[in-house]
């Protein structure tokens, strides 16, 4: 017996390697036209790994503290070898798993993917959607220099906005004013609170996925213009080409580009001009700018925060008001709400943009 049979058998009696076998020779991902809308859920997945272990890296240097946080920064990007580069890395890859993440969800809208039996599928990812932007803004807060500072303030009080939201902001920032608590809090979150849960919830996402298989659009299944291919290896090697192809559009932005730190956060100065939040944040951020000071009685903001409270609502209960089957003009609608939602959050970034240029 060869080392390798050796080996195969050592295994066989110890692990079920027959049923995984089974599983990857069963899987079969559909091949079409529109095939290429698939990938975005991968990719996505592709760039929460790289921050994992570029987060993983930086945990040995960063220090969190009111004194200690942009001090490690500025440690990692002059002193550290390649500590500029697995930050650089670390923030670009955040933003681009974030913009892999909405190229997703609106793929998978158009597609009509969230409708029966894939609700779960769409409300897991629309959960791991809020977690993804939630590790962002934590995240971003970490550096305290002054942009990120009075970004993460305007982003915390605009949570007071919210009712309750006093409540949630106070625990954030761990008392009235934003200090050293603010930092623990910043970071329990964003390396070990909303991790595990966006790890626990990515399990749920793709073994609802792994029950349901991809989904085939309505007018490519009526027309049979497409086939199924085995996922092991024909799909599996496709993924891993394109997450090469992302790998190396990471490495040159990092490269390229490194990611810029500011001077530290002076919370006695006023904010500097130009202040913005990320641009995943700047639609919402821009919507509330526009809102007079009261509107039907109450205050501008929070009915900013309830117009957009109201239109997640509707856009996760999609499932529910286009279901499968549904044909006409209904069906037509949810397509008009899609490219709506599409073009809020397209022109509302723009126009935040260039209302608070840098
Ligand atoms: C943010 C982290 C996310 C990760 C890592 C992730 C990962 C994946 C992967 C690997 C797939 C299979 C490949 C594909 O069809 O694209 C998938 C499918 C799917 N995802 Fe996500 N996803 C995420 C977010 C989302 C979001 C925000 C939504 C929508 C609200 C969503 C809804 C779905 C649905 C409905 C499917 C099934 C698609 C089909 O049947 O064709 N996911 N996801």
């Amino acid at each position: 017996m060869s080392v390798k049979e050796k080996f195969q058998k050592f295994l066989e009696e110890r692990l079920p390697v027959q049923a995984f076998k089974d599983l990857s020779s069963h899987k079969m991902v559909p091949e079409h036209k529109q095939a290429f809308w698939y990938y975005f859920g991968g990719i996505t997945l592709f760039f929460f790994i790289i921050l994992v272990f570029t987060g993983m890296v930086l945990l040995f240097q960063y220090q969190p503290g009111l004194e200690s946080s942009h001090a490690s920064v500025l440690r990692i990007v002059t002193k550290v070898d390649f500590g500029w580069l697995i930050r650089s890395i670390h923030s670009w890859g955040a933003n681009l798993m974030l913009a892999a993440a909405f190229i997703h969800m609106f793929s998978v809208y158009f597609m009509k993917a969230y409708q029966k039996p894939r609700e779960l599928t769409w409300l897991t990812g629309l959960g791991l959607l809020g977690l993804g932007m939630g590790l962002g803004f934590t995240g971003y807060s970490l550096v305290w220099d002054d942009m990120a500072f009075f970004a993460t303030k305007i982003g915390i009080d605009m949570m007071e906005g919210i009712p309750g939201g006093e409540y949630i902001a106070d625990i954030i920032r761990g008392g009235p004013e934003m200090g050293g608590l603010t930092i623990q809090r910043m970071f329990a979150l964003h390396v070990v609170i909303l991790p595990w849960i966006f790890i626990g919830l990515l399990g749920a996402h793709l073994f609802f996925l792994q029950i349901h298989g991809n989904k085939i659009p309505e007018g490519i299944e009526k027309s049979g213009e497409y086939r199924k291919v085995p996922f092991f290896p024909n799909f599996i090697f496709s993924d891993l080409y394109v997450w090469l192809i992302c790998l190396n559009l990471l490495a040159v932005l990092a490269a390229m580009y490194p990611w810029h730190i500011g001077a530290e956060a002076d919370p006695l100065a006023p904010s500097p001009k130009g202040i913005k939040p990320e641009w995943y944040f700047m639609a919402m951020f821009q919507l509330l700018k526009l809102m007079p000071a009261h509107v039907a009685g109450m205050s501008g903001e929070l009915f900013g925060n309830m117009l957009f409270g109201a239109a997640a609502m509707f856009w996760a209960a999609v499932p529910v008001w286009n279901p499968a089957g549904t044909v006409g003009r209904r069906a037509k609608l949810a397509t008009y709400v899609g490219l709506l939602g599409l073009m809020f959050i397209i022109g509302f970034t723009i126009w935040g943009y260039t209302a608070h240029p840098v």
